[in-house]
């Protein structure tokens, strides 16, 4: 069994880059089966295995997916051959449910397997089908399917979305793109990651406006075609590096980070009295005095990140005194707290919030990575504990960091993967 083997203790320092972010080439790859003509190429694209299932997902369908060594990924859809989503390859990953809107706008018809529940919740989709129903599709969940049809074209519509979602707002945006006149979608997701999609719709021929605020309007147009795009970089990536310089008390340039997409990030280090300097190129993170407990809360974008909230969480327990950590997108998103406990530390849960009484020295042992930000969370812990952690579960991992092991090498950790090679990606291949 592959696992990272960590000797705790090192100081970080120096300079990492980001990698672009995964959670904006996933919809835009998606996106790209709205394209009846031309080709899409992606530009900055990580090797990561989410990558590679939802390359394989819209190869599924018929569309080709050729992804290069230097990090763009060129997709055609010209075309399609079914418009069933095959369950082995869906159950994989959520995020494919994300094929659901463009199939529907451009073929009138999709059949997806309904995403089950992961390790950190449970996840429904009553929002997406709540979406496609607002612009005129009957939708229907049968034999673990769930099947969407409309008899002409899809009809903008007025939409509001009950919950802040991510992938509901995506699945909706792109599905209105195609439809006849106007949609509102209100009570949108505002993450940068959305406003990059509408970026590469717009780039596609898709009139989009207002992505990046709560109400998105999308003028239907007739068809769209394949785009050029290069994406934003990963937030979340970079912020993990930015609380390993943190709980390392290192001395880190994040090269590429945003300053506006990590702004609540950067206010929680700063109140913990990290220091935060922003630079046109990157974000470099300081913590050479003491740090002080604070109290964080997961919220939708521009709130503080859940997909930080367990790293955030490995920091704290490395900062005396007591500090509260509240998730509130997610019911079960605290399985990195029982690993933790093993290396030391004493944090209570008690409903949505972990109270972290923080420690001054965390001790290695071997531990589980439950989910890819547990894992990364785990990594960090290791980083700052006494002696060696050996982290298994690296499947999680290998989908959402590219190159963890070196990057964290490079900047002086003392960190190796005992298959030494980084995640046996293979390169996807045309069809
Ligand atoms: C995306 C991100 C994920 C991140 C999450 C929240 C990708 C590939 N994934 O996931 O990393 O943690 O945003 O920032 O970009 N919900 C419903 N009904 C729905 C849809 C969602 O109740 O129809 C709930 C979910 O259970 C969850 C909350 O809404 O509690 C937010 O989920 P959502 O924003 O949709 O997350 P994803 O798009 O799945």
């Amino acid at each position: 069994m592959a696992t990272i083997k960590i000797h705790g203790g090192y100081r970080l320092a120096g300079t990492v880059r980001v990698d672009g972010a995964k959670n904006a080439v996933l919809p835009i790859m998606a996106a790209s089966l709205l394209a009846e003509t031309g080709e899409t190429c992606i530009e900055e694209v990580p090797y990561l295995t989410d990558i590679e299932n939802l390359a394989d997902v819209v190869r599924s369908l018929g569309a080709r997916a050729e992804l290069s060594h230097n990090g763009s990924l060129k997709l055609s859809a010209e075309r399609l051959t079914t418009t069933t989503a095959p369950y082995e390859l869906v159950r994989k990953m959520r995020a494919s449910f994300w094929v659901a809107g463009p199939l529907l706008a451009r073929t009138g018809h999709f059949r997806v397997p309904l995403p089950g529940g992961c390790n950190i919740g449970e996840r429904p989709v009553d929002q997406h089908i709540k979406g496609f129903e607002a612009l005129g599709a009957h939708v229907a969940i049968e034999h673990g399917y769930v099947e969407g049809y409309v008899k002409d074209r899809l009809r903008g519509a007025r939409v509001y979305l009950d919950i802040v979602s991510v992938g509901a707002t995506i699945n909706t945006m792109m599905a209105a793109t195609l439809a006849e006149g106007q949609t509102l979608i209100e009570n949108a997701a505002k993450e940068p990651e959305i406003v990059d999609l509408a970026n590469y719709l717009n780039a596609m021929g898709a009139k989009v406006r207002g992505a990046g605020t709560d109400v998105i309007r999308i003028e239907g147009v007739k068809c769209l075609h394949g785009a050029a795009h290069t994406v934003i970089p990963d937030r979340i990536e970079a912020g993990t590096y930015m609380l390993a310089a943190a709980i390392t008390r290192g001395d880190v340039f994040v090269e590429g980070a945003i300053y506006n997409h990590l702004s609540s990030l950067c206010a929680k280090l700063r109140e913990a009295g990290v220091t935060v300097e922003d630079d046109i190129s990157g974000i470099r993170v300081r913590a050479d005095g003491p740090l002080h407990p604070i109290d964080v809360k997961t919220l939708p974008h521009p709130g503080f990140p859940t997909d930080l909230q367990a790293q955030m969480l490995a920091l704290l327990t490395t900062i005396e005194g007591v500090s509260i950590v509240t998730e509130t997108l997610y019911e079960n998103r605290f399985l990195h707290v029982a690993e933790l406990r093993r290396m030391g530390v004493d944090v209570k849960l008690e409903g949505r919030s972990a109270i972290v009484e923080g420690v001054s020295n965390l001790t290695g042992a071997r531990v589980n990575a439950t989910d890819l930000r547990a894992g990364a969370a785990l990594v960090l812990a290791g980083l700052a504990a006494n002696g060696e952690t050996v982290v298994t579960g690296l499947e999680h991992l290998d989908r959402g960091y590219g190159d963890l092991v070196s990057k964290l090498r490079q900047l002086g950790g003392y960190i190796v993967r005992t298959d030494e090679a980084q995640p046996p990606l293979r390169l996807v291949t045309a069809n």
